[in-house]
């Protein structure tokens, strides 16, 4: 198993791939989780492929993040798009590093977030994106062009943290942005379920990332 490394500019887990034809996966965690929360995950939603998975930088109450936030749903935007800008640049390392072709995020709550954030602010960074409860990072996103890149959002439709609204608004940005947008909302709340992996593993499979 892999260890947890301190080098590079973002503490991260690396677990080299077998299916070198296949997008590694960028892994995020949500708030309170770590670099090992979503190894499990990755490697259901994609055996074989390799896994990166960095720690997010900000503490909130002893809580990695990967922005700050004035309060539940409020973000401190100077900082996501600072934070997105540092995690664009930890991507290009660890693809130095580790000898990597662009990546697919699977971010999780406020992995979601910073993964919607690195969407709309360094769009070259992702080949693609699952947005597991994600919202509207920035309330004036810069004008940004995907260029076709594949984007799953996962919503809940009882999420007492994500209204309905955001996230169907976060869709349509992506959406003008260029994406190659699928949003599907369950029957479930915030949390992390077996549908989640069930959809994201199929439409992995038929985006052939
Ligand atoms: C956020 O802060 O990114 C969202 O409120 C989701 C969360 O982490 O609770």
């Amino acid at each position: 198993m892999s260890q947890t490394i301190q080098t590079l500019s973002h503490i991260h887990r690396f677990v080299p791939g077998s299916a070198n034809d296949e997008a590694p996966l960028l892994l995020l965690h949500g708030t309170g989780g770590d670099e090992n929360d979503l190894l499990g995950l990755g490697a259901a939603l994609a055996p074989g492929v390799a896994l990166l998975s960095p720690r997010g930088q900000v503490l909130e109450k002893g809580m990695p993040r990967f922005f700050r936030r004035l309060a539940e749903g409020v973000f401190d935007e100077a900082d996501v798009v600072a934070r997105a800008g540092a995690l664009a640049r930890f991507v290009d390392e660890a693809r130095d590093r580790y000898g990597l072709a662009a990546p697919v995020a699977v971010g999780f709550s406020n992995g979601a977030n910073i993964a919607a954030a690195l969407l709309m602010g360094e769009p070259a960074v992702l080949a693609g994106a699952v947005l597991i409860r994600p919202m509207v990072p920035l309330a004036a996103p810069p004008r940004f062009d995907l260029e076709g890149k594949p984007v799953l959002i996962l919503s809940g439709a009882g999420d007492p943290i994500v209204p309905a609204e955001n996230a169907r608004r976060l869709a349509a940005i992506l959406e003008e942005g260029g994406a190659e947008l699928r949003h599907e909302v369950l029957p479930v709340g915030h949390g992390l379920t077996q549908m989640d992996l069930t959809l994201a593993r199929r439409w992995l499979e038929a985006s052939g990332l």
